[in-house]
């Protein structure tokens, strides 16, 4: 199988109640980890690339690799998607390059602007047979250059989705109901804490969520930020020398349901990232006499790959669904 649109798997996905992963690759490791735990758990997958990773690893090298994972794995539905396209240009280049799938992210711009800018990456990728996913709210964290302080990102609001969607003629919107970027999603003051002693992050807006659904019912909506920051890798980071205190993400058991109510794609890059980070971190205090690249990215693969079975299996449900 190529490289596929997301079309179908949304589809599937939505009349399914589960949500395929969006996995953010920079390089090798992370390709060949979250395509062999997609390839063991049969899931349909997404491999998406943001400026950063495009200008980090080159544009080609990555659809490369991609490319690749697909002849290494034909049984796996996998799309490769350009993640928070920041103008047309940034798109056509993608899309001209072999990627089924762009974002064009003109969610800081004014409504009006968004709505011309998202329709004329729309145009041009359907005409060459590309999807596309626009953003309507904003994210607190950093997305590329744009740094959104917490406290000014805002909701998305429903009343503006129907005609969003049905102007600009994109395929997917992302929403913003509480994710945000990063490892730090919420500082401790905007948590209350159980009784251990935990963090426990304010829950997601699913009031705005549903009402975005009922708007436009059937439509696949995209959650950004949705890594979870599991705290087992943080810690073996800051036992092994790191240094990430009160790092906390989006509870697991909200993104299950989320994907089991309209939301078709879940954007996953900093859990991946701990992951990578904590097994090379690990490598090297354990094994200080290691020089050899192979050992320590090994063991970050390795991480990477675990970390993208669970969500398949445990909190996006999309294994088996080849
Ligand atoms: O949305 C942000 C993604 O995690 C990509 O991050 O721009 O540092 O590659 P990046
Ligand atoms: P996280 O930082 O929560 O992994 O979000 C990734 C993302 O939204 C990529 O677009
Ligand atoms: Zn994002």
């Amino acid at each position: 199988m190529a490289l596929v649109t997301s079309t179908e798997m949304f589809k599937k996905a939505y009349d399914g109640g589960y949500a395929i992963g969006a996995f953010n690759v920079n390089n090798m490791e992370i390709v060949q980890g979250i395509t062999e735990a997609a390839a063991e758990l049969k899931s349909p997958v997404i491999l998406q690339a943001s400026a950063g990773a495009r200008k980090y690893a080159n544009n080609d090298y990555l659809v490369h690799l991609v490319k690749a994972a697909v002849e290494l794995h034909p049984e796996v539905p996998m799309v490769l998607h350009l993640d928070h396209g920041a103008d047309f240009e940034t798109c056509k280049s993608c899309i001209d390059s072999g990627f089924t799938s762009v974002m064009i992210d003109y969610s800081s711009h004014s409504f009006e602007e968004n709505i011309a800018e998202s329709k004329k990456v729309a145009d041009y990728a359907h005409d060459h047979g590309v999807v596309v996913e626009a953003e309507l709210g904003t994210l607190a964290g950093i997305e590329d250059d744009v740094k959104v302080e917490a406290g000014n990102e805002s909701y998305t609001r429903p009343e503006e989705v129907e005609e969003f969607v049905s102007r600009t003629g994109v395929d997917s919107l992302a929403i913003a109901i509480g994710t945000s970027h990063g490892a730090y999603k919420f500082t401790p003051e905007q948590c209350t804490r159980n009784e251990q002693g935990i963090l426990v992050p304010p829950p997601l807006r699913f009031d705005v969520l549903e009402e975005c659904m009922k708007r436009i019912p059937g439509f696949p909506i995209v959650l950004h930020g949705s890594s979870s920051v599991p705290q087992e890798y943080v810690k073996i980071i800051n036992e092994f020398g790191g240094a990430m205190p009160d790092a906390i993400g989006i509870p697991e058991d909200q993104l299950r349901k989320a994907a089991q109510l309209a939301v078709c794609k879940i954007n996953i890059d900093s859990d991946l990232r701990l992951g990578m980070t904590a097994g090379i971190r690990k490598h090297f205090v354990e094994h200080p006499d290691h020089f050899d690249p192979r050992q320590y990215l090994g063991d970050g693969r390795a991480n990477v790959k675990a970390i993208v079975a669970h969500k398949i299996k445990d909190v996006l449900g999309s294994d088996n669904k080849i």
